[in-house]
């Protein structure tokens, strides 16, 4: 009988299990048995740079010794209580003092759940029924977020195309898509339609930055059309700046939704917005047509709330962002001199705190033009990185603060050794 590897064993009983072998969110042929700092073993006991960061929630590194005591002090105080807490209190109060559009909050379990309740907040609110989404623009698993999230065909704008089985037509009746970056095309749809409850945006779309003016077009256009904006701050929020993209940029949303950072590692996010948006969710106008019930059983739970007020409270010690950006400057530069002296044709998008390589030399401005020349190449050059123990996601790579300078000089090597397998190719 063949000898698997601990590893081996791990995926081939994940395979009886799961559908294509794994969560759903990543590459199943990796189990990952632990993480400290800056890095994560596999199952087999292989060391790699953690550039995946959990899809983005573990800025401070894996288990960063304070968050560990906050979260142990509040465990034998009780895990969940579906009642309000203390922690959950406090946590909302860090939120809506750093976040500008913040007056209020309301939390839940997941980031796509957030977006879902801003999009119905929003209808709500205005009494309208469209929404406004940019392709290629990623807001959770609800029906309206899977409209033209990955389209492999192209239609014409502003027809939305569902990426998921299982979502009747009437939905993309009320959703009008976008591409990113292009303000005619929105102010077009906004003098078109008087239907339109709200815009919904990522401020950075995937790594597509906003062209110069494009937030503050958005925020001017829906000013002006009496639409509500909705950012989708669930990368950004305390990642782009302490304050999130709204900060970064300088354009103030009407309803924000916020994830991953918040909750330090554990399941929390949360929508927010003026009081007067957020009365919709008060229980005593019950029975009226304004009424938004929202509830969940996990809502602000204590041990997700003291880990993520605990990491916000690291993140606002000093230096902190620019700590990150300097490491993210540093892996872009590294990138670019090891691909630049090779001939390789590229450019890096996104921001300091998130970004990637794109093998393309054209603008990266929207969904459509975003793209590699050549997939393999990146498929080789990300295949090589796991090699050499970077762990990144094939789309993105976030740096943390728990990146040391040696970390930065191993991925320096593995980027060469990287950069050599595609120029060979
Ligand atoms: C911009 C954005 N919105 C929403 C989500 C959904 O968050 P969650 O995976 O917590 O549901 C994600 C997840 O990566 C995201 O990147």
């Amino acid at each position: 009988m063949q000898n698997l590897s601990t590893q081996d064993e791990w995926i081939a009983r994940a395979r009886a299990v799961f559908p294509a072998g794994g969560f759903g969110n990543f590459d199943p042929g990796i189990i990952i048995a632990r993480g400290e700092g800056s890095h994560v073993w596999d199952e087999n006991g292989t060391d790699y740079i953690d550039y995946l960061i959990g899809s983005g929630p573990m800025l401070l590194g894996h288990g960063h010794p304070e968050v560990i005591e906050a979260v142990l002090e509040q465990l034998p105080k009780g895990m969940t209580f579906f009642a309000n807490n203390a922690k959950g209190i406090e946590l909302a109060e860090a939120i809506v003092e750093a976040v500008p559009c913040c007056e209020q909050v309301r939390f839940v379990t997941s980031g796509g759940e957030a977006d879902m309740y801003a999009i119905r907040l929003a209808r709500a609110y205005t009494g309208r029924n469209k929404i406004l989404k940019f392709e290629g623009g990623y807001h959770g698993m609800s029906a309206e977020a899977q409209m033209s999230l990955a389209p492999t065909t192209h239609v014409n704008f502003p027809q939305a195309v569902p990426d998921s089985a299982g979502i009747p037509p009437g939905v993309a009746d009320q959703m009008l898509i976008a591409p990113f970056n292009d303000l005619a095309a929105v102010e077009m749809l906004l003098a078109e339609n008087d239907d339109i409850a709200a815009i919904i945006a990522e401020p950075l779309q995937r790594i597509i930055p906003a062209a110069p003016g494009f937030l503050q077009g958005l925020r001017a256009l829906c000013d002006r059309y009496s639409v509500l904006l909705i950012f989708d701050e669930i990368v950004t929020g305390f990642r782009l700046a302490y304050g999130g993209a709204q900060e970064h940029y300088g354009v103030t949303p009407d309803i924000c939704t916020l994830g991953k950072i918040i909750g330090g590692g554990f399941p929390l996010a949360a929508l927010g917005a003026s009081a007067e948006i957020m009365r919709h969710f008060d229980k005593s106008i019950v029975g009226t047509d304004k009424w938004l019930m929202q509830l969940g059983t996990l809502s602000g739970n204590p041990i997700a709330a003291a880990a993520g007020l605990k990491t916000m409270e690291i993140l606002r010690r000093d230096g902190s962002y620019s700590r990150l950006r300097e490491t993210g400057r540093a892996l872009q530069q590294m990138q670019s001199r090891a691909l630049e002296g090779a001939g390789i044709a590229h450019q890096i998008c996104g921001d300091e705190t998130l970004f990637d390589v794109f093998f393309t030399t054209g603008p990266c401005r929207d969904y459509r033009s975003a793209k590699h020349d050549d997939p393999a190449r990146n498929a080789t050059y990300n295949a090589t990185l796991r090699q050499h123990g970077i762990f990144k996601s094939p789309g993105k790579l976030y740096p943390s603060l728990a990146i040391t300078p040696v970390d930065l000089e191993k991925t320096e090597y593995a980027i060469e050794r990287a950069v050599q397998s595609i120029a060979l190719t």
